[in-house]
């Protein structure tokens, strides 16, 4: 990645796309979901300061372990004046996403256990393809109507 001189204190788009790795329509699209934020100049060219380097690492830091990008926003923002994230904002709020993350892990294990039953299948069928229907929401409320049905009758 191509070093940009202290002096800069201003990027252009195509400097932040080289120097974060991030695409440039990667950084619009980090900017209308308001994770960073430039301003226009005199030729509505975009400007970002340079600790839009240390947001867009963040926002692909958190990406990169699925973190969905409605929460890494809701981070950024929770952090005061949305101050760019610092090295402890990272490690507590990667603190915060292990659950989250471990709950996915889960999930993606149970599904990896049952796709040999979906192999040469093809069926997704809402009640007995797991991938159609990972959590079993018509199973639970299936079974949740057959409960209290049977409440009602018992
Ligand atoms: S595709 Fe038939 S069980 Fe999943």
């Amino acid at each position: 990645m191509p070093q940009i001189p202290v002096k800069i204190h201003e990027l252009t788009v195509g400097q932040l796309s080289a120097r974060s790795g991030a695409a440039v329509s990667a950084l619009h699209f980090y900017e209308a979901k308001g994770l960073i934020s430039s301003r226009r100049t005199s030729g509505n060219q975009r400007r970002y300061t340079r600790d839009a380097l240390r947001r867009v690492a963040f926002v692909r830091a958190a990406q990169r372990v699925g973190i969905p990008l409605a929460t890494i926003r809701d981070a950024l923002a929770g952090l005061p004046e949305e101050r760019t994230p610092t090295r402890e904002d990272w490690a507590r709020l990667s603190e915060n996403w292990r659950a989250e993350l471990d709950a996915r892990i889960q999930q993606l294990g149970r599904l990896r256990d049952h796709l040999t039953d979906c192999i040469g299948c093809g069926c997704l069928s809402l009640e007995t393809c797991v991938l159609s229907n990972p959590d079993d929401v018509i199973g639970e409320q299936i079974s949740g109507s057959r409960l209290m049905g049977e409440k009602k009758r018992g």
